[in-house]
């Protein structure tokens, strides 16, 4: 399997004829010198200044004692309209402390840092971003999760085969993950890979969902995944997408991609926006609900 065309985007303006045409046929579209050096350090050590900031005392137990299983899902389901912190799993030793400085212990701050915090909503809602998501076919874009994931040295961990309209469901499918190298992401620490060509049937091969959409259920806490085809993915032709810090890569919600684990020295650190059309149905047993004071927001 071919690698995707990467484009040079360090004068973008646009969605070019043949950024389309590649989109459509691959699933994925890479767009390298989206952002300059300086943006992506600026905005990491932005990142560096909410960690040094995060008092992980309170939530330590929430996430290294296997027994609390319920309590991490109540975080995680919880955490759509929020700025919160999620640790690798191979963060902590037998007695719960850190094995690594907190720097280089989380997996991922989801979900909303894009509304709730004024750098990233200004980093997250740049124009050529939103020329992205007009130019690959969004009628209304909605900013609706953002993740800014360090895939730390050593411990970053694997990430298997998955669609990410699994996880973001809409009617029909529209979602749009907007995937930015924050530095070099290379094969050694745990670049994107994914299978082009694969993202043509209507729906995502499984769904995640609440097991309710009723807030007062008893069962709104809680997941499942729904096998809607078994096929197993042809990850044989699967491709790595290495690449430059600046570098976006832009994905539909049914491109299977997965990256590998981070067993360098250096950490992979990116940040992720992703986008639904406005013009599509949400349904309300989706993982992630916001409040309805607080509605998803567009650029
Ligand atoms: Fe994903």
């Amino acid at each position: 399997m071919a690698k995707p065309t990467y484009f040079n985007a360090e004068n973008f303006s646009g969605i070019t004829p043949e950024m389309l045409s590649d989109y459509k046929r691959d699933g994925v579209l890479v767009l390298e010198n989206m952002l300059s050096p300086e943006s992506c350090e600026s905005i990491m050590a932005h990142m560096g200044g909410l960690v040094d900031a995060f008092e992980p005392d309170d939530h330590k137990t929430v996430f290294s004692t296997l027994s609390r299983e319920q309590e991490q899902e109540n975080y995680f389901l919880s955490s759509g309209g929020e700025i919160r912190f999620f640790f690798e799993d191979k963060a902590f030793d037998a007695d719960g402390n850190l094995v690594q400085p907190m720097s280089q212990s989380l997996n991922k701050v989801g979900h909303a840092m894009h509304d709730r915090d004024p750098v990233f909503n200004h980093f997250s809602r740049q124009n050529r971003f939103k020329l992205v998501a007009e130019g690959l076919g969004l009628a209304e874009p909605l900013l609706l999760q953002s993740m800014y994931i360090f895939k730390p040295p050593h411990i970053g961990g694997e990430v298997v085969c998955h669609q990410d309209s699994t996880f973001i469901w809409t009617e029909p499918q529209s979602c749009l993950g907007l995937w930015i190298a924050l530095e070099d992401a290379t094969l050694e620490n745990g670049c994107l890979w994914g299978i082009p060509d694969q993202h043509h049937e209507e729906n995502p091969r499984t769904r995640m969902k609440r097991t309710s959409d009723n807030p007062a259920s008893d069962n709104y806490n809680a997941t499942e995944t729904i096998t809607l085809d078994d096929t197993p993915w042809p990850e044989e032709n699967k491709v790595a997408l290495p690449v430059p810090q600046g570098t976006l890569i832009a994905f539909s919600g049914l491109f299977p991609h997965l990256s590998s684990a981070n067993t360098s020295d250096k950490s992979r650190h990116a940040y992720t926006v992703h986008l639904i059309d406005g013009t599509c149905h949400y349904p309300q047993d989706n993982w992630l609900i916001r409040d309805k004071n607080d509605p998803i927001k567009g650029y």
